[in-house]
C-alpha cells in the first residue's frame, strides 16, 4: 500500500488522519483505539482564555472582590459554571494522553485578546504538548470595529503565544477573512508554523416554535469541504506555513481532495463522534486504496497536484472560472 507517513508542522505521523479538537480526545481509551486504526495525532479540546482568566483571577485571591466592583470584568467573563476552572485538569489529561499514546499530542487554546493568560501556552508546551493549536474562533459584534483592527488584535495573540513557547503553533481560522492568503501569510511572519483551514462557524437556529434560538451543533457533512479546497488550493505552496485541513472530511475520498490541494494533516471531528474507530479504519484504507489506483506511492506524492501554485494569473483563473460555473449553469432534468 501507499505510503501515509506526512510530515506537518515539523512532526512526523505515520498517517495524515488527526483526531480534531472535539470530546472525542477526552476518552483516552477511545483515543488509543483511534491511534491503534490509523491516526496518526490528536488535538485535545480547547482551553479557552476567559478560563484562562478566571483562574488567574482566582491564584490572585482578588477573584471576588473584583467580580464585586468591576463592572468590565463583569461584563467580560462568563459566570464560573459555563467553564469549569480546569487547567490543571487539563493538564494532567494532556500527560495522561501524552503517556498513552506515541503519536503527536497537541493541546488547543481558544483567545482573541492579548493578555497575560497567554502564559499558559507555556504550561501546555511544559506538560508535553507537541506542538499547540490556537483557535481563533470568535464573532465581532461591534460595529465599530473593523475587520483590520480585528486582524491586527489576532496577529498579536499569535505573537504572544509564539513568543511563550518553543513548540510550533498552528493557528484555527474560520473562513471569513477578505483575503484568507493575506492573513495566512502575515501569520507565518508573525511565526506561525501551521494554519488549519477552517473551523465551523457556530450557527445557531431559529425555532419558529418556541419562538427560541436552536443551539443545537449539527454534524458537518463532506458538503462543507469544498470551500476549505478552495482556500487550501490557494495557500498551498505560495506561503511557508504548514497547512491542515478541517471541516468535512468523513471519508477517506475527502481526505485524498484535501491532500491533492496541499492538506499535509486532515482534521475529524464529527465523523468519529459519530462512526469512531470503524471510520478511522475505514478512511486510512480508503485513502490508501485510492492512492494506490492512482499510482501515487505515497500521501507526499499526490500533495498539492491540484494546487494553484504553479497556475500563472491565480487571480484571473479564479474569475474565469467564476464566470464560467455562472455562466454554464444549466436547469436540472
Ligand atoms: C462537539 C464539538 C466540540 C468541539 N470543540 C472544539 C474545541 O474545543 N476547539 C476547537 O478548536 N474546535 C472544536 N470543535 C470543532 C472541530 O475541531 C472541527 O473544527 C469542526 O467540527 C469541523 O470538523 P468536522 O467537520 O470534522 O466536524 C468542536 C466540534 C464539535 C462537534
Amino acid at each position: 500500500m501507499a505510503d501515509l507517513k506526512t510530515r506537518w508542522l515539523g512532526l512526523s505521523l505515520k498517517a495524515p488522519f488527526v483526531i480534531g479538537a472535539s470530546p472525542v480526545g477526552d476518552d483516552l481509551d477511545k483515543v488509543a483505539a483511534l491511534v491503534e486504526a490509523g491516526a496518526g495525532a490528536l488535538v485535545l479540546h480547547s482551553l479557552f482564555e476567559e478560563q484562562l482568566v478566571l483562574e488567574q483571577m482566582a491564584a490572585h485571591r482578588h477573584f471576588d472582590a473584583h467580580i464585586d466592583t468591576d463592572a468590565e470584568a463583569r461584563s467580560f467573563l462568563p459566570s464560573s459554571d459555563v467553564f469549569s476552572l480546569g487547567v490543571d485538569r487539563y493538564l494532567g489529561h494532556l500527560r495522561r494522553a501524552r503517556a498513552r499514546v506515541d503519536v503527536p499530542v497537541l493541546a488547543s487554546l481558544n483567545g482573541v485578546t492579548p493578555g497575560g493568560w497567554v502564559e499558559y501556552a507555556r504550561l501546555l508546551a511544559d506538560a508535553g504538548a507537541d506542538a499547540i493549536e490556537l483557535n481563533l474562533y470568535e464573532v465581532t459584534v461591534d460595529p465599530s470595529l473593523s475587520g483590520a483592527e480585528v486582524e491586527a488584535r489576532q496577529l498579536e495573540v499569535v505573537r504572544q503565544v509564539v513568543a511563550a513557547v518553543d513548540r510550533p503553533v498552528s493557528v484555527k481560522l474560520s473562513p471569513f477573512y477578505a483575503s484568507v492568503p493575506g492573513f495566512v501569510s502575515q501569520l507565518a511572519q508573525a511565526g506561525a508554523a501551521g494554519v488549519v483551514l477552517f473551523n465551523r462557524f457556530y450557527q445557531p437556529d431559529v425555532d419558529l416554535e418556541k419562538l427560541d434560538v436552536d443551539r443545537t451543533l449539527v454534524p458537518s457533512t463532506s458538503a462543507e469541504l469544498p470551500l476549505r479546497l478552495h482556500a487550501l488550493a490557494l495557500v498551498h505552496g505560495r506561503i511557508d506555513i504548514g497547512l491542515s485541513v478541517s471541516g468535512g472530511v468523513h471519508t477517506g475520498l475527502d481526505a485524498a481532495k484535501a491532500i491533492l490541494c496541499g492538506a499535509q494533516s486532515v482534521q475529524m471531528a464529527s465523523a468519529l463522534l459519530d462512526k469512531g474507530v470503524a471510520r478511522m479504519k475505514g478512511v486510512v484504507e480508503e485513502l490508501g486504496w485510492w492512492l494506490d489506483q492512482k499510482g501515487y506511492a505515497s500521501v507526499d506524492e499526490a500533495r498539492g497536484v491540484l494546487s494553484l501554485q504553479h497556475a500563472p494569473n491565480a487571480h484571473a483563473l479564479e474569475r474565469v472560472n467564476y464566470m464560467k460555473m455562472l455562466q454554464g449553469w444549466m436547469p436540472r432534468r
